[in-house]
């Protein structure tokens, strides 16, 4: 009900602002007694997926607290992992706006966002400040004027940063809005870009006393062939998860919305069956080696339980979560058959 209004309110403005008003009231609230009207109390459902135990398997996808600015919140809000960032290097302002758009009639957003963020430091600042205990997964990436050649060492600045504070990190290479970035998810770049990053897990696991797992994160729109390749890659260089998927380029499903033509990255609703078909295309290829993150178009029970059914251990939320709001949670936990 309360959810009703709030959105209400929001659907009634401009999509970034509404994102940018709500993140700023929830980082307001982290500290303060009010916390406590917004917690919703959800029964345990714990799995341990990559080492980890979550409380349970429902999490908050990357790019809504790309800062990590309201951790508490999420938490609060009965999430059983929060996904932070994705976060750069150094702070960048990302793409002019527009740059987000809602296609309420089919429960979708289109973004083109580009990596706006403040900057892997004061992330790292927020991660502290928030004392937060629970599962969070840090989502990196490469800064746009970074050329694509050098993109590994932005992975590997982020990397050594964010380890000692993350229960996982999640390696964003499928983004559409870093002109190059979803190059890094073929043959050679992804193999090169693979090992440097599981050599520098090694040395930090030593140098912190802990080993916190990689996850991937790739597209929905890679062919059989290339998914096969992704699939090679991620098992000889002994990554420990993968999140499928991100945003599409595919506007079959929206063809004839005014915004169907805009550029930047499909999510919500249409973009459901392509990530489900990814994870059972995955699941299949990689043969139970490595768990699977199912996200993309989650906005019911169903929904979800589609995901946990094609393969995938965990499922995280973005665009159903804005179109739904908490209850969302909620139901998906208390109904999911794992
Ligand atoms: C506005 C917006 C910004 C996003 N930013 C990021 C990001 O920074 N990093 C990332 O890995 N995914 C990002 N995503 C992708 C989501 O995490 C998710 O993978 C995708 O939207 C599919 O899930 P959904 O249909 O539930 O939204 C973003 C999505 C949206 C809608």
């Amino acid at each position: 009900m309360l959810y009703k209004f709030a959105r209400a309110f929001l659907f009634a403005r401009d999509p970034e602002w509404a994102h940018d008003f709500t993140i700023h009231r929830f980082s307001q609230l982290r500290d303060s007694c009010l916390l406590s009207l917004l917690r919703q109390n959800l029964p345990a459902k714990p799995v341990t997926v990559m080492g980890i135990e979550f409380p349970n398997p429902v999490g908050l996808a990357a790019g809504l607290d790309k800062n990590g600015e309201c951790i508490n919140v999420w938490d609060a809000l009965g999430f059983g992992f929060v996904e932070i960032g994705t976060i750069t290097p150094r702070a960048q302002p990302g793409n002019d706006s527009p740059r987000i758009f809602r296609l309420v009639e089919h429960h979708a957003l289109i973004n083109r966002m580009g990596f706006n963020n403040k900057g892997v430091d004061h992330l790292v600042d927020e991660v502290k400040k928030s004392n937060f205990k629970g599962v969070l997964g840090i989502n990196i990436g490469k800064n746009k004027d970074t050329p694509v050649e050098q993109g590994k060492d932005d992975y590997l600045i982020c990397m050594d940063k964010v380890y000692p504070h993350a229960s996982y990190i999640a390696v964003n290479i499928s983004s559409p809005n870093t002109p190059g970035l979803r190059s890094l998810q073929y043959g050679e770049a992804l193999d090169e870009l693979l090992a440097a990053l599981k050599l520098r897990q090694s040395e930090l696991a030593k140098i912190h006393g802990k080993y916190v797992p990689l996850a991937v994160k790739i597209a929905p729109d890679l062919d059989d062939e290339e998914l096969a390749q992704v699939a090679t890659s991620l098992i000889n260089h002994n990554i420990d998860g993968v999140i499928a998927t991100n945003t599409t380029l595919e506007r079959s499903a929206v063809a004839g919305h005014k915004h169907a033509d805009e550029a930047g990255g499909l999510s919500g609703r249409p973009v459901a069956q392509s990530s489900t078909q990814i994870i059972s295309k995955l699941s299949a290829l990689l043969k139970g080696e490595i768990p699977i993150i199912g996200v993309g178009g989650i906005d019911s029970a169903e929904a979800a339980q589609d995901k946990i059914n094609a393969g995938a251990s965990l499922v995280q939320l973005y665009t159903g979560f804005i179109y739904e709001g908490p209850p969302l949670i909620k139901d998906i936990v208390n109904r999911l058959k794992l």
